[in-house]
């Protein structure tokens, strides 16, 4: 190679260097100006973070081993079910950590699931998901992909009084959980 090829390889890539160099010099101070600040950045539209409020469910006293309580939650288009387990589970209330609520329409296609209380599941007569109520209904076997969502409950010990105060997971068919 003759020393005017190395000179001129060289200068190609020390001028390619400062050119790559230069723009990015000039492209990030754009970019920087281009970002809104975080205070005034625009609100999320795609779904909303309204309120759950706190619905009364039943009374720990008249819940029974193994026999569902339906009841809508957060609105009426959204049938809910509160079951006692008869084993403490993960988010239980009551005095034995055993009560626990789900929504019922299925994570698949919103088919209405029916709890098993032999195996504590919860199983969609469509498609044969079943639902671990167990386990925050974790999926064990079937066509959905999600958790059955879980109603997140309180319990006040001194009335026995249940109440869902909101939910874990989205609900079938919908954006937002409160509409
Ligand atoms: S709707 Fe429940 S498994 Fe398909």
């Amino acid at each position: 190679m003759s020393k005017e090829t190395l000179s001129r390889r060289t200068f190609l890539k020390v001028s390619g260097t400062s050119v790559a160099a230069t723009a990015a010099v000039i492209v990030r101070p754009a970019c920087a100006a281009a970002a809104p600040p975080a205070a005034a950045a625009t609100p999320q539209t795609s779904h909303t973070l309204l309120p759950y409020l706190a619905k009364t469910v039943a009374s720990a006293g008249q819940m029974t081993q193994g026999t569902p309580l339906v009841f809508s939650y957060p609105d009426a288009a959204s049938p809910c079910v509160a079951v006692k387990l008869g084993v403490a589970a993960p988010g239980g209330v009551g005095p034995n950590q055993d009560i626990v609520a789900y929504s019922m329409m299925c994570t698949h296609m919103g088919c209405p699931v029916a709890f098993d209380s032999g195996t504590n599941t919860f199983k969609c007569g469509c498609h044969y998901s079943m639902f671990d109520a167990e386990k925050s209904g974790q999926m064990i076997a079937g066509q959905a992909t999600e958790n059955l969502p879980r109603v997140r409950l309180s319990y006040d010990d001194k009335t026995g009084r249940i109440s869902a105060t909101g939910i874990d997971g989205m609900l079938y068919g919908r954006q937002a959980n409160v509409l």
